[in-house]
């Protein structure tokens, strides 16, 4: 099995997931990314059996309404009862690294609002220690310089994401070489700098389930 199969199966397990809770009123927290579009595509066989979703990208909205799926606005919706995303690393706390794809900050907010996060993930995700992937921290452009430094001090290596501007006109800085043995500490330390608008850290809100997609199968992980 390829990666993209193991995306797409992961997607389809997402979707068995869900399917016995959902209604004619259910809208779904869908996230973004290549996983994420594997989750969406897989749902679209399902359209006639909710109401819609919110989505954590203009991207994914798109994708959503091309399959003919409703795209409501979050402050649309009172409750959420599931959120559907990839990640770029997860460990066995289901603690995540997210925001390859610039969207951290609406997935950070869409993931809160949701009673589950279920987090659908092939098996190079799954890590032991968090941060071999370079941690996105989304900016305020007149900020960049300024929190550039200071994750500096934090012994990071951050580095601009070039051409990169986000959905809520943000800039993106990686952050390289961060041990991060507590990543609820650090995400609430790199929250603090004035100008971050938020991390790229999934610790404070950890993902609930975890979908994970093998050559073997798709396994099941619970927080
Ligand atoms: C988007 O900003 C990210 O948080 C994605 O969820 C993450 O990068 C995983 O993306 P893939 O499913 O494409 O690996």
């Amino acid at each position: 099995m390829n990666q993209d199969q193991l995306k797409q199966a992961v997607g389809q397990a997402a979707v068995d997931y869900i399917r016995p809770h959902l209604d004619k009123d259910s809208i779904i927290g869908v996230g973004t990314g290549s996983t994420a579009n594997c989750f969406i595509d897989a749902l679209a066989a399902l359209k006639h059996d909710f109401d819609g979703a919110v989505a954590s990208s203009e991207a994914s909205a798109q994708r959503l309404r091309d399959h003919g799926i409703e795209v409501y606005d979050l402050n649309q919706v009172g409750n959420l009862e599931f959120y559907i995303d990839g990640a770029d690393e997860i460990n066995a706390r289901l603690e995540m690294i997210k925001g390859g794809g610039a969207a951290l900050t609406r997935e950070k907010i869409v993931a809160a609002v949701a009673k589950t996060f279920i987090c659908v993930a092939d098996a190079s995700k799954e890590v032991d220690l968090l941060g071999d992937f370079p941690l996105p921290v989304e900016v305020i452009p007149m900020a960049r310089s300024y929190v550039a430094r200071e994750l500096v001090k934090l012994g990071g290596d951050p580095v601009y994401r070039e051409g990169v501007v986000t959905d809520n006109g943000n800039h993106i800085l990686d952050v390289f070489n961060l041990r991060i043995d507590s990543p609820m500490e650090l995400e609430n330390r790199i929250n603090q700098i004035v100008g971050v608008v938020t991390n790229g850290l999934f610790a404070q809100r950890a993902a609930d389930v975890l979908l994970l997609s093998t050559p073997q199968g798709v396994q099941q992980r619970q927080r």
